[in-house]
Order: structure tokens, then sequence, then C-alpha cells
């Protein structure tokens, strides 16, 4: 290398997503690399995509269309595509996007470097050696100018390597990554593979180190973070170990499975005062026959009493969920039990999808008579969105007044206001000073727009705010 290479890493998608871009950068940095801000200033650009629907797909190829511009005045750049999307498509996505250097599914950023190396050599031979395991798609290997890593690894989890962390505010740590479960819509699987577990002393090392950079929340991530188990470590032995940190004043975690939602697991959210009264319990329907359907291995009442045992246990719990419209086969009726869902548990905040056909998942096998029109969908979309969107407010207004404790995360629109989060994930903005951010405010919420809040600081409790 003549020069420093500078890499540009743009992500798409998830919170583990958002994670895995900080592992690349870490490991790009790792070997010499500069981290770039823009794409403009980079030798390397990678784009890290979601798979989880089409649309999602579909934004990340307009955008690697609109990348391919830079290469016109600078040939030698390198256009790379990591992440879900790049293992799903694999080499149809070289195919289709021949002015794509690479392809690379989320089990190769170990070998990053390497395969950059490669292709600025001229792409020579083997690329890579293969993985020591190799459970879905083909070995890595070479496409012409294109190089395509495509190993799914039982055994990676990226032990050993750190993140490229920006925040100073909050830090995501990685758990686990995979899935074991086979939730028929859902292509995560396919493209992430099984479920890899870290070893716990690694991950409280890393909080640690958190910690002693100045940075107090943490969001422990694995795709169902809550199975996580290495030895005798389950995930409520992990939560209450990371919670004990000194310097860690709130832990996070996503998303959770509710069948692994335990009552040790409960228990431990509701003693250990770092972990914080909030909950993203995906339910993804409010009907028995699409849950099975879907095999999501509980029922409307099971799920109902993981609500009931996580509310007994910390009463301020903020919940928050998944919901799928649309599932192939849901009739009216069916979706109208969502809709009573929503309204028995009343959720703080729902993220609510349109089914999206996903290939290679077992729910494109189901007849082509269940698959329910766009229309229909769409319909049942806004009608959820409404009815959940409606409760929020309720929920927001009735808070209004509370005092909280806020995480000043970024400045907020409006000049000389701030932004931050309450313990239970609630945003406010109230009026602040950009230095305040990564450190704690106490506010009182004075009104919501139904989803957010504004709020005022209460300076007499000055005397008891702990810097962040
Ligand atoms: N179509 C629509 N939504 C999906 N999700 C996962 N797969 C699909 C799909 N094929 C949703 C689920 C999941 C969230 C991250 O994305 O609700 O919890």
């Amino acid at each position: 290398m003549t020069r420093t290479q500078r890499a540009y890493v743009e992500t798409y998608g998830c919170q583990m997503n958002i994670s895995d871009g900080e592992l690349m950068a870490g490991i790009l940095e790792a070997r010499g690399y500069a981290i770039a801000d823009r794409p403009e200033d980079a030798d390397v650009i990678l784009v890290n995509t979601c798979a989880i629907r089409e649309h999602a797909e579909q934004r990340v190829l307009g955008r690697v269309a609109q990348l391919k511009g830079l290469k016109t005045e600078r040939p030698d750049l390198v256009l790379g595509v990591t992440g879900c999307m790049a293992q799903r498509m694999g080499d149809d996505l070289a195919r289709k996007a021949p002015y794509v250097d690479l392809v690379m599914g989320p089990d190769g950023y170990r070998r990053l470097p390497d395969v950059l190396d490669r292709l600025r050599d001229g792409g020579e031979a083997e690329a890579v050696p293969p993985a020591l395991a190799t459970v879905a798609s083909p070995g890595s290997r070479k496409r012409g100018p294109q190089l395509t890593v495509l190993d799914l690894d039982t055994g990676e989890n990226y032990q050993g390597l750190e993140q490229r962390r920006t925040s100073e505010v909050a830090a995501w740590v990685p758990i686990q990554r995979g899935c074991d479960h086979r939730c028929t819509f859902c292509i995560v699987p396919y493209v992430r593979g099984p479920e890899k577990n870290r070893d716990p002393h690694e991950i409280l090392a890393e909080v640690a180190g958190i910690a002693a950079g100045g940075v107090s929340e943490v969001t422990l991530l694995g795709q169902t973070v809550n199975s996580y188990v290495a030895g005798e470590w389950s995930f409520a032995r992990l939560l209450e170990a990371v919670a004990r940190v000194p310097g860690i004043r709130r832990v996070r975690f996503t998303s959770p499975h509710p069948n692994d939602l335990t009552p040790e697991l409960v228990e431990v959210m509701a003693r250990e005062p770092a972990v914080c009264e909030q909950l993203h319990l995906p339910a993804q329907s409010g009907n028995d026959r699409t849950l099975k359907r879907m095999v999501r291995r509980y029922t409307v009442d099971s799920f109902l009493e993981k609500v009931e045992m996580a509310r007994r246990a910390i009463p301020d719990l903020a919940l928050s969920t998944d919901i799928i419209v649309g599932f192939p086969g849901e009739t009216d009726d069916e979706f109208r039990d969502t809709l009573d869902l929503m309204r028995t548990v009343r959720f703080d905040d729902a993220f609510t999808y349109k089914y999206s056909l996903r290939d290679g998942t077992p729910a494109t096998r189901l007849p082509e008579g269940d698959f329910i029109p766009d229309a229909v969908a769409q319909a049942r979309l806004e009608e959820l969105i409404d009815v959940a969107r409606g409760i929020q407010a309720e929920i927001n207004a009735g808070e209004v007044g509370r005092v909280e404790e806020v995480l000043v995360e970024k400045g907020a629109r409006d000049p000389g206001h701030v932004l931050g989060r309450t313990r239970r994930n609630k945003v406010v903005a109230f009026p602040g000073d950009l230095s305040w951010v990564g450190s704690y405010r106490t506010v009182v919420l004075t009104s919501t727009t139904g989803a957010t809040f504004a709020g005022e600081r209460i300076t007499a409790h000055e005397a008891v705010e702990v810097g962040g």
C-alpha cells in the first residue's frame, strides 16, 4: 500500500447490522485503514445491507447503483456489498450489478482486509481459504474481477475482534449471532446461519472497556438474544453480570423471543437497578392459527402470560412489539385478533410490517391462493397503525408530568434543545446544551406529540445528577 487506504461503511437495517458496520470498520482500522465519513472520501465503499423485507433490498440496490457513479472518476474505487442481502442474493447480485467488486455475507468480515488486498492485486487465483465449516452456499470463489464470499461459518462469532464504536452515548454489544428458530416468514436463519454465542467473559471485558471509556448505556444484541447460553451462563446470568459492571448505568437488550422470557430473566430485570424498565417483545400476530403457521411456537394466551409475568415484576415496564399483517392465509377475522391483542396489551410502541415474501423461507411454499393481495395487506397495516398510534398517544398523554432521568443523545431540531431517552426508551426534547451529550439530566415531561415528549430540566435536582 502506497498511502493509507480509506474505507467508508454505510449501514442499512437492524441494530445487529449497525453493530456489524462497527465491526467491519474496526477490523479495517486494525489493519491500517482510515475510516471515512463520506463515500466521496473513500477508496473502499462497503454497503452493509438488510434482507428482512423486499423493500429494504430495493432501497439498497438503488443506493448501490448511485454509488457506482463515483467509479467513473475513480476506477480504482472498490465497491462492496456486505451483510444479509449480499448473502441472500450472492452470485445473482454479482451478475445483476457487475460494477460491484465484492459480495460478502455476514460471516466473512474477519477476512475482509485479506479479500480487499486480493481485489487490489487483481483477484488472482483462489481468493480466500474456504471456511472451516460451510453449511450453506458453496465456498468462496472468484467471478471475473469480482469476489463473492458467502460461506456461512457455524463457528464465527467474531470472538477477539473489536467494534469501532463512535457513539459517546450508548454502545451496541453483540452477544450472539445467527438464529436457531425457523419462523416461516423469516430469512435471518438462512443468511446469518445457526445461533453462535460469544464467550461471557469476553463480553464482560468488552462492557468494562466501554464503561471505562465513559459510555454508561449498553444494549445487548442477538437475533433471539435471550436464548443466549454459554456453558453455565444463561442470558439472565449474563444480563445480571453486565448490569453490575462498574460504570454501567443502563442496560437494554434486543430482540428477545417470548418463549425464552423466563421467570429467572424477569427476576433479574426487576432486581438489577441498571436494567431498564423496557422490553421489546415481538408478538408477530394475535391469532393462534397464524402464530402456528408462522411457527412462533407460542399461543396468544402464553404470550399474554409472559406479558403479565413481566408487568407483575416490573410494574413500570414499557413494552414494544413487532407485528406482521397479511401473513399468507390470514383471514380478516384473524387480523382482528391482532387488533384485539394490541388493545389487550396496550404496547407503548409497535413496529408494524406487511408480510414480504422472502425466497427460500418456508412460507413461500404455502398454497398460492393463501397469498394476500397487497391492497388488503395495506388496509390492514393502516388500520393496525391507527390502533397502535392511538394507544401510544393515550399512554404517553398519561405520562405527561412524570419526572424522568434522560440520557442526552444529541442536539434536537430546535436550536438550544437536546434530545434524549428515558430509561423506558421514550424520546424527550428539552432546552439544553450540546455539551450535555452523553450525560444524564432530570427532566419533567411537559407535553407529548403522541409518540415523543417535550420536557423541561428540573434544576433543583441538579445536586443528585451524576454526569455520564
Ligand atoms: N415480512 C415482513 N416482516 C418481516 N419481519 C421479519 N420477516 C418478515 C417478512 N418476511 C419482521 C418481524 C421481525 C422484524 C424484525 O421484521 O416482525 O420481528
